[in-house]
């Protein structure tokens, strides 16, 4: 018998034709998977990155909500003209507490991994509110109704919870105090400011849509955008790639 006239046992032989395809993809499969059991970690470690604040977080679910993701990526790719226009490459890192990760498949509006600090919250607030009035041809809807809708403190520290159910290092202090985190970091004048900043290192305090009172959703999705891409140094991070 010739090799080929063998090979017809599996073309009629559909038992063992299946037992022959889960054999090769078994082959595919260990091949890609194995070699990450001996992979201390598949994400680097980088000084700086945090998990999100209350605020952030709150900030971070309106994102998803109102499907900023559809016009948005927040992927920068280590191509020139991406790296010329947004600023250094996107990090696995930087993306360790995003569930889910907010990449992206798509850039009707230009990539956000790296819009903190890049404009000032009253910027934001009226681009927000009404695109036109400070970009004429842009095609973003307009968000206005999140300046009058208030962030629900009561349901913040589930949100953390359910973080940390998925790996993202939640204390149990940040999840006691989430509410009044979510407060503070609104409103530099919070008796619980102080506090706040002991629990996030770093996270800009102030009153982002600059409205008294409880935060708003304005607030909170301000607060999440000032933050993007602002946690790594990356004059400390590209001198250390160069020692490595
Ligand atoms: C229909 C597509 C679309 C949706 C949905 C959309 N955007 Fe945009 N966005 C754009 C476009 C186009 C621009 C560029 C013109 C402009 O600045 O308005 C833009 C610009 C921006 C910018 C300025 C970026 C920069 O670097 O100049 C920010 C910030 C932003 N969008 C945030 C958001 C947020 C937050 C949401 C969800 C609440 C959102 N966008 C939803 C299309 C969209």
């Amino acid at each position: 018998m010739s090799f080929w006239s063998r090979h017809q046992i599996l073309e009629k032989n559909s038992i063992v034709l299946i037992a022959g395809i889960l054999a090769v993809v078994a082959i595919g499969g260990l091949v890609e998977i194995t070699p990450l059991f001996y992979l201390k970690s598949t994400i680097e470690v980088v000084d700086g990155v945090r998990p999100y604040t209350p605020l952030e977080l709150a900030g971070r679910n309106i994102y998803i909500r109102e499907g900023c993701y559809l016009c948005h990526s927040q992927m920068i790719r280590a191509l020139r003209d991406e790296v010329e226009r947004y600023g250094h490459y996107s990090l696995a890192a930087e993306s360790m507490y995003d569930h889910p990760f907010q990449w992206g498949s798509k850039r009707t509006g230009p990539d956000l991994a790296r819009v903190g600090a890049k404009y000032s919250d009253e910027w934001h607030v009226r681009h927000l509110t009404n695109p036109r009035a400070v970009v004429p041809q842009s095609v973003m809807p307009g968000y206005s109704f999140l300046a009058e809708a208030q962030v629900d403190p009561a349901t913040i520290a589930d949100h953390l919870r359910t973080n940390r159910a998925i790996g993202v290092p939640y204390s149990d202090d940040q999840i006691a105090n989430a509410a009044a985190d979510l407060r503070a970091q609104a409103d530099p004048d919070d008796a619980g400011a102080d506090a706040f900043a002991k629990r996030y290192p770093k996270a800009v305090v102030r009153n982002f849509d600059s409205k008294p009172g409880a935060p708003t959703e304005m607030d909170a999705l301000i607060a999440y955008l000032q933050m993007l891409g602002t946690l790594v140094d990356f004059k400390l991070y590209d001198e250390k790639a160069n020692l490595r």
